[in-house]
């Protein structure tokens, strides 16, 4: 395991901004990437004289995260160049909610959002069952919440699972696509990932094999 990884088993705390389900469904993790970092700038002080390869990891080297470790239906945080990013383990019964409720989205075909091209489609991901997504709100960067469970009253009858924002309302689905009448007008981010076997989660970086396991 690289120094990057992190893992559902390993160092994590329970988030303090676990929802409304149990603190453990909610795992916050702290990457080695930005010790490494540290240590790097503290050993280097002048960015400009550093290689091109050092730069690149200044700038957040990839985080891998061993998406074995996540039960279905359970979200881990974790952060990538300074931002939040939310990694959901989806039920078959979540994925399957996706394509049934475009007419209550802003922008179900991500057509005006942001992400890589292999996140364009219905789920947004590589691979059904995960959502990698960046955890800040479209709309003025707070951390939506996760409110997986289908009984809220406060966000509707029909509620299907998503994310809620607290700051100022938006909601977004279980592929982070953002609801009508949202104050937030695009869909959470996709960050560049992949898969470098078939458990191994490589975040900001999206040139290794990305078989759709
Ligand atoms: S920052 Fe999320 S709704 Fe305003």
């Amino acid at each position: 395991m690289s120094d990057n990884r992190v893992a559902a088993d390993q160092g994590g705390t329970a988030s303090h901004d676990a929802p409304d389900t149990s603190r453990r469904d909610f795992l916050t993790y702290a990457t080695a990437a930005t010790g490494a970092v540290g240590a790097v700038f503290s050993a280097v002080p002048f960015l400009a004289s550093w290689s091109p390869s050092e730069r690149a990891r200044a700038l957040g080297a990839p985080v891998e995260v061993d998406v074995s470790k996540i039960e279905p239906g359970q979200m881990v945080t974790l952060t990538w160049r300074k931002q939040a990013i939310y990694v959901v383990h989806r039920t078959s019964d979540m994925v399957a909610k996706l394509p049934g409720i475009d007419g209550q989205l802003t922008d179900p075909g991500s057509a005006a959002s942001t992400q890589p091209d292999y996140a364009t489609n219905a789920n947004r991901a590589l691979r059904e069952q995960y959502l990698v997504v960046v955890g800040h709100c479209t709309h003025l960067g707070c951390l939506p919440k996760a409110r997986f469970e289908l009984t809220q009253p406060d966000l509707g009858a029909d509620w299907p699972g998503g994310f809620f924002c607290p700051c100022h309302g938006s909601k977004f689905d279980m592929a982070g696509r953002v609801f009508n009448g949202s104050p937030a007008s695009t869909n959470l981010v996709i960050p560049p990932y992949s898969f470098s076997n078939d458990s191994t989660l490589v975040i900001g970086k999206d040139d290794v094999a990305q078989g759709a396991a």
